[in-house]
């Protein structure tokens, strides 16, 4: 089993796609271990996004991904990091309606920026990004030893 951070963005939950993602995200044979519905402040979407805080669109996509609440998941199932990013689609949405049609992001995604969900991009941020939100959310194994 793997777990992967999931995020509905702030487009998402405005644009009620909340259903439908979740529909797939059950269809595809993911469990949603725990889910939280978050506002992020300036600082907390800079320190999650801090890997691009040089880039052009850093200031623009901080301030789209304050602009409302965003859902934020953990997804576990066998290989979930890699089945995750493949139903969400390509970063720019406008691409993704033509390259990947059925994916998440053509769906209900708008442009580079406003691109409706994120995904964790590999083991390392997985577990960064789910410590981000949930802290130290352990695999809910009991030993039977330890009653
Ligand atoms: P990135 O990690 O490249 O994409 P992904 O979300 O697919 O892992 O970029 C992170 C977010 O930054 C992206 O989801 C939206 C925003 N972004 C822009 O606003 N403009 C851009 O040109 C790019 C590449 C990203
Ligand atoms: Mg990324």
């Amino acid at each position: 089993m793997e777990r992967t951070l999931a995020m509905i963005k702030p487009d998402g939950l405005s644009g009620n796609h909340m259903e439908k993602i979740k529909e797939v995200i059950l269809d595809s044979g993911f469990e949603i271990v725990e889910e939280a519905v978050v506002q992020l402040d300036a600082q907390r979407a800079s320190l999650f996004y801090v890997e691009h805080s040089s880039r052009s669109f850093f200031d623009s996509l901080v301030k789209y991904m304050t602009s409302g609440p965003v859902l934020v998941m953990i997804l576990e199932r066998p290989d979930a990091i890699l089945h995750w990013r493949v139903l969400i689609g390509p970063t720019d949405a406008r691409k993704a309606k033509t390259s990947h049609p059925n994916s998440i992001r053509a769906m209900c995604g708008v442009d580079s920026e406003k691109n409706c969900v994120h995904g964790s991009d590999s083991p390392q941020s997985a577990a960064r990004e789910i410590l981000f939100f949930f802290g130290d959310v352990r695999s809910d194994t009991v030993e039977h030893d330890e009653l």
